[in-house]
């Protein structure tokens, strides 16, 4: 069946992203995500997918950086995947909500510790005088926590989208892709009404 005829966002959504984890040379699932500040102004970095399932898309960050206090300030966000070698965009947006402790940990944890290490010693978006400064502060974190048992920052966690719509887009030829836009519809059997759009 063609994606365009699809009736549901989810399984659609694991087909892309294993077939991608497949052919993609790293990083299969950074994914650009947005925000906007008080003022409106949009802001865009990439982060890592590190959660998926119908309860939406995960990702994890220093809630006191840039990005961590647009996003609590509006519980609002957008992500977008590309992947060069397919050839396929996918658009979520929707409203957020913050991952339990319990999931924030369970992540955290499988992380290697130079990793936990250095959610303490980051700063993340604050100014740093100079590398020698962060490598100092990541000597400090190890000698207070060790190498074991290392605690999860307070200020560090997840956020989930919770997608409201998520667009699939595939490369077409002389560019005349092929777009689906997902759009949740309590009406409907699946949940999900779906829209072809213009490319
Ligand atoms: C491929 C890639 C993956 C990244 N993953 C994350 C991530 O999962 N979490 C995170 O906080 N920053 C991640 N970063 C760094 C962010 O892009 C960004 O530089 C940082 O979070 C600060 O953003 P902010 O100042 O808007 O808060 C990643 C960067 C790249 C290029």
């Amino acid at each position: 069946m063609d994606f365009t005829e699809r009736t549901e966002p989810f399984a659609l959504f694991n087909e892309w992203l294993s077939e991608a984890e497949a052919s993609e040379p790293n990083d299969p699932n950074a994914v650009a995500l947005a925000s906007v500040d008080p003022s409106g102004m949009p802001n865009v970095r990439m982060v890592l997918l590190k959660g998926h399932d119908e309860r939406g898309f995960v990702f994890y960050t220093n809630f006191e950086s840039t990005k961590g206090h647009e996003l609590l300030a509006s519980m609002k966000a957008a992500m977008g995947f590309h992947w060069k070698s397919l050839r396929r965009q996918i658009r979520i947006r929707g409203p957020l909500e913050r991952v339990s402790d319990e999931e924030a940990d369970a992540y955290y944890n499988s992380r290697h510790p130079q990793s936990r290490l250095g959610a303490w010693a980051s700063d993340q978006s604050r100014p740093l005088t100079s590398r020698q400064e962060l490598v100092d502060k990541l000597r400090a974190a190890e000698e207070k926590y060790g190498n074991e048992n290392i605690p999860r920052p307070p200020h560090w966690s997840g956020l989930r989208i919770i997608p409201e719509t998520i667009e699939f887009w595939k490369d077409g030829e002389f560019r005349l892709h092929d777009r689906i836009v997902f759009s949740r519809d309590s009406s409907s059997e699946t949940g999900w009404s779906t829209q072809r759009l213009n490319p």
